[in-house]
């Protein structure tokens, strides 16, 4: 495997030496044009020595608001004097710890809540040679409804099926259930499930999507630390019910401590007959092996992801034919989110009445939600699917920080845009936000409190999808450049009513002609705060203020 070797090389070199590439060509028989296409399109990987301390700091929507852009300025500034070779200060996009802004990640080492005088220990530490120190894991102490085995032996909805063998069984459960996707898309697992069922072919696959990298999606992460059996049992069904026997849970590099914790289960399950060929006595095969991704946000797109198990650049392929039909190595395929699969024993054993009870206002089930931003206690909640907001950021989460007022929220990080405080009462469902002009989307809610800048937020936003946008087409990869361009222009005073139109023509093409979501709701943050903060955002182009006092507006434009 292309990413193994390339892993293989890092760890020794530091970084991807040229003649060891061309070495590795010659050894695998992969052509040189191709390796390289590959090393060079995920961050993950250096091609030139990177220097003996690179700090990153999360420079997205929760970090930006606690407090990075200050962190990331004095760290530059503590250490202007050393040589770019020794230290080098700079931004990273959402490390998954919106919950604890601002994030850094030093040497691949993430840290939460990070102070000036602890990011400048840590730099000191990896410059003197030392160890970092890990992030220790925050374990959950609350019992989880979501857990339909408390104090009961595991793996139960599996055993049952095994005894029954009645797939179709399982589809029909799920169907009943009407059991959205909750990566984000919402398409109804049980049909899923049945399309690669049907699909011909005795090679299928199943793969878990863990590649959260939104900003402020956070509650995968919990999911698999604190419930990994279940995620593993719901992949193990999905193999039985559609025939695949291979399933791969890809996750993102920097959850280290959630896949030693799933690694662990999984070595569990082939020790208890749960996994591997024979599965409890039967004839039954399911093999699962943990997929670590090489980075960036698009890897968590399901068919850039696929690209990637393949050994290729993570770009999205042009959709139809779907992963259903078409997924790992051109074979259907059942991918889901992590959530999506948790629910599945949950279903199976408590029953579809119980599911659908568990929502509110006419929703189903439950749902985690990572709440970051200006909260006073930013985290991961389990809560009924449909609860008001409200309730979510007021009692959950606790209020706003220092007794402030909200000014506005994101139901979904970047892609779900803003919505304004007088819409705090909207449930948290597919439907109520979808008719609030917004998305559930992945849970990630941010909150803004009053003083926060629309347009400053907008453009981080933007900002961020400029960042992840892999390229593939003209629309989003130059598109995004321009937006960000406008944009930072306003907030220094460089705008023009014209502008506007521009704005149109730019979200009408990325909408239309993007291949992916990210260029599809690369206009979100943008478009919402135009609908709903006009007079704010017109302040900024016509009187060349601020009304937050949060732009720079008199600085010069940058590009
Ligand atoms: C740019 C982009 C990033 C995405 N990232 C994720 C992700 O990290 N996790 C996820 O489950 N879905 C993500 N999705 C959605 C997936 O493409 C896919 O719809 C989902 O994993 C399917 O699982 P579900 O049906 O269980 O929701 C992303 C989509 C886009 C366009
Ligand atoms: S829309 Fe953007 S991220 Fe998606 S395939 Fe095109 S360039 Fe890549
Ligand atoms: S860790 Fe910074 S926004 Fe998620």
């Amino acid at each position: 495997m292309i990413f193994d070797d390339l892993r293989a090389i890092q760890s020794q070199y530091g970084y991807l030496p040229g003649e060891q590439l061309e070495a590795m060509s010659k050894r695998t028989q992969i052509p040189l044009y191709r390796i390289h296409g590959v090393a060079d399109f995920y961050p993950h990987f250096h091609l030139k020595p990177p220097p003996k301390v690179s700090l990153r700091v999360c420079s997205d929507m929760s970090c930006h608001l606690r407090g990075a852009p200050a962190l990331e300025t004095g760290l530059k500034h503590r250490f202007q004097a050393m040589s770019a070779s020794d230290v080098s200060i700079g931004v990273c996009s959402c490390l998954g710890q919106c919950d604890g802004a601002p994030a850094i990640s030093i040497n691949d080492h993430i840290y939460r809540g990070a102070t000036p005088a602890q990011a400048e220990a840590l730099v000191l530490t990896a410059l003197g040679g030392s160890d970092l120190p890990h992030l220790p894991s925050q374990p959950n102490t609350t019992a989880l409804a979501s857990d339909p085995y408390p104090g009961a032996e595991r793996y139960g909805a599996l055993r049952r099926v095994i005894q029954t063998r009645d797939w179709d069984g399982v589809i029909a459960q799920l169907k009943a259930s009407g059991l959205p996707g909750l990566g984000g898309a919402g398409f109804v697992t049980g049909m899923k499930w049945e399309l690669v069922r049907k699909a011909p072919g005795p090679e299928k696959y199943v793969v878990c999507n863990a590649d959260e990298s939104e900003p402020g999606t956070i509650k995968d992460r919990f999911i698999l630390e604190n419930l990994p059996n279940l995620v593993i049992e719901g992949m193990i069904l999905a193999g039985l019910v559609t025939g695949a026997h291979k399933g791969f849970l890809y996750i993102r590099h920097e959850y280290q401590a959630q896949e030693h914790i799933l690694q662990s289960e999984i070595d569990r399950c082939y020790a208890e007959g749960l996994l591997g060929s024979g599965i409890l006595g039967t004839d039954l095969v399911f093999e699962l092996e943990i997929f670590v991704s090489p980075g960036g946000y698009i890897c968590g797109e399901e068919s850039a992801l696929i690209e990637a198990i393949e050994g290729k650049r993570a770009e999205p392929r042009n959709k139809p034919p779907f992963p259903v039909i078409s997924g790992v190595f051109n074979k259907p395929t059942a991918l889901n989110n992590v959530e999506t699969f948790a629910n599945v024993p949950q279903i199976l054993m408590n029953g579809v009445d119980w599911y659908k009870a568990q929502g509110q206002g006419g929703a189903a089930g439950l749902k985690f939600v990572g709440v970051s931003g200006d909260v006073r206690n930013p985290g991961i909640f389990e809560i009924p699917m449909g609860l008001p907001m409200s309730e979510v950021i007021y009692h959950h989460a606790g209020g706003i920080v220092d007794g402030k007022a909200l000014k506005a929220f994101a139901p979904s990080g970047p892609s779900s845009g803003y919505l304004p405080a007088s819409m705090v009462d909207v449930r948290l469902d597919f439907k109520s936000l979808a008719a609030a002009g917004s998305m559930l989307g992945s849970g990630a809610i941010v909150v803004c409190a009053e003083g926060r800048c629309m347009l400053d937020m907008a453009l981080n936003a933007v900002t961020f999808f400029r960042n992840e946008s892999c390229g593939k087409c003209v629309p989003c990869r130059m598109g995004s450049q321009k937006m960000v361009d406008i944009l930072t222009g306003w907030t220094h005073g460089k705008g023009s009513r014209a502008d506007m139109e521009l704005i149109d023509e730019l979200t009408d093409a990325l909408k239309l002609t993007s291949i992916c979501g990210l260029g599809q709701f690369a206009h979100a943050p943008l478009s919402s705060v135009l609908q709903h903060f006009r007079p704010e955002i017109e302040a900024h182009i016509l009187q060349k203020q601020c009304p937050e006092g949060v732009c720079p507006m008199r600085e010069e434009r940058v590009l």
